[in-house]
């Protein structure tokens, strides 16, 4: 059994699991830190059978499924210390009366009390041909109340179309089975995996939650109210200003010389402003205060230019559709600052950090239309997100919604027509690891970048962050990423006084 820090050799389980042997991770209490490791040896597992898409709901489920085991792991330790009979019901209702205070609430202390002890929880992965099966295992039997009520909420889940039934319907918070169950059963139906394909089996030895994952797997297409409301908002936007898309011509066209465009931007006070903020802001450095707009456009360059004119157009639409989002904005700043940091210091420069500040300044436009059609609904999930799951992905929102605000930012990439790089950085900044490979070294600094603004605001941990990907940027240490989240928030605040 195993607790030290690098628990898992990814190379050793992809060969065991090339010559179909099962393979078998043991834990005597899941910590965050291993579901870390866990959704990063994920994505290896999945590239391998060439099931990426995958990643998200896979790990959603097999979270569920670890720290349902967790839990009742935790049960049954605390049972028998308190000489409680867990198959007695007059027991059960006694040891579950005080299960909340003195284990949940203690839920820090855990992995002590577990630890080098009785129980165990095994995950299990092994390949079939085409297919994979999960299983998660832990040698505390289910008992006939547990089964009765986790099969309750299956039956219950069946009913349900998408996340907001499921939302308005979560009462049973007490146990494990709670919102989870019925989420697995719904990602699984949508993501085309099939819930029959998800079993839970017990004797009187151990709990066995199995998976298996199918060659063929065809996705359900979600249909809600809200998808809908949101595609005609897309519709009904404006077009990108004309004055500004002329600009956006000049700068695209070889024959076009600066002049013609300077004086083009100099009909536009406002664009003349961002310029000229631009152009003297820390990233072009080293230089001497730029004052006029030819001098401007020198130093950014006509790639820079042609996006911060995309950057205004959208701003000037999304503010005068739903007032100033200033939650929304703050944030994606601050992510472009960062960005620019992190392409810096991984020497970016040249390749990308042209269009780096761009697309992490619009990385999230899709949460304008979310947070403008319903708000309060957004904020929910957001919420739940949070709490239950410190997870980065987006699976919430297409489950809830049917549409996730990087897939509704690619529509609205669309629409306005953005150059390739901008609209690929938008749709896959929670999902680097399927951008197109040509991109993937843009989109993967945007992902960082956000994730080390969410840090730093409070919305998400550590541990949620892809493993992956903090080794590739030498940020694979919560302290080491800490400290590197602090050190560019100084150097961002300055910037703003
Ligand atoms: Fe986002
Ligand atoms: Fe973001």
């Amino acid at each position: 059994m195993l607790r030290e820090k690098s628990f898992v050799n990814f190379k050793d389980i992809i060969s065991q699991l090339e010559t179909s042997k099962e393979s078998r991770i043991n834990f005597y209490f899941v910590t965050e830190e291993q579901n870390q490791e866990i959704y990063a040896l994920l994505v290896h597992v999945m590239g391998y059978m060439d099931k990426l898409y995958l990643v998200e709901v896979i790990f959603t489920v097999l979270k569920e499924l670890l720290m349902n085991a967790n839990k009742a792991n935790a049960k049954r330790d605390y049972f028998s210390r308190e000489k409680l009979d867990i198959q007695n019901s007059t027991d059960y209702a006694k040891g579950m009366s005080r299960f909340q205070e003195n284990i949940i609430m203690k839920w820090n202390e855990q992995l002590d009390r577990l630890d080098g002890g009785n129980y165990y929880i095994s995950l299990l992965m092994k390949v079939d041909g085409k297919s994979i099966h999960f299983a998660v295992e832990n040698n505390a039997p289910i008992t006939k109340e547990e089964l009765a009520r986790v099969n309750r909420r299956i039956e219950v889940a069946k009913n349900y179309n998408d996340l907001s039934d499921a939302f308005t319907d979560v009462s049973d918070s007490t146990e494990s089975a709670g919102l989870g169950l019925v989420l697995i059963q719904l990602l699984l139906k949508n993501s085309g995996i099939g819930s029959d394909k998800f079993k839970i089996f017990t004797n009187d030895k151990i709990t066995r939650a199995t998976l298996t994952v199918p060659d063929v797997t065809t996705p359900v297409e979600i249909q809600t109210g809200l998808k809908t409301k949101l595609l005609n908002e897309i519709d009904g936007l404006p077009p990108l200003p004309h004055s500004l898309t002329k600009i956006i011509q000049l700068c695209n066209n070889p024959d076009s010389d600066l002049h013609m465009i300077s004086n083009e931007i100099e009909r536009n006070p406002a664009l003349s402003a961002d310029l000229l903020k631009l152009s003297n802001s820390a990233f072009f450095a080293n230089r001497s205060q730029v004052s006029s707009i030819l001098q401007a456009v020198k130093v950014v360059g006509l790639k820079n230019l042609r996006n911060l004119l995309y950057v205004s157009g959208v701003r000037k639409i999304m503010d005068g559709q739903y007032g100033k989002m200033m939650d929304v904005w703050e944030h994606s700043s601050r992510c472009s600052y960062y960005a620019r940091y992190l392409a810096t210091e991984n020497n970016h420069t040249n390749k990308i950090a042209d269009i780096i500040a761009v697309c992490a300044l619009l990385h999230d436009i899709g949460k304008f239309l979310l947070l403008s059609v319903d708000r309060g609904f957004f904020k929910k999930i957001e919420t739940y997100q949070r709490g239950a799951d410190s997870g980065n992905s987006t699976l919430l929102e297409e489950m809830a919604i049917g549409l996730s605000h990087p897939q509704l930012g690619a529509l609205l990439a669309e629409k306005w027509e953005f150059p390739p790089d901008l609209r690929v950085a938008i749709e896959y900044h929670h999902k680097p690891f399927l951008a197109p490979p040509e991109l993937r070294d843009l989109v993967e600094v945007i992902y960082m970048a956000n994730m080390m603004a969410d840090y730093h605001e409070q919305k998400k941990g550590f541990y949620a962050i892809d493993k992956n990907l903090l080794a590739k940027f030498n940020l694979d240490n919560i302290d080491v990423f800490s400290a590197a989240v602090n050190k560019v928030e100084v150097l961002y605040k300055k910037t703003n006084e």
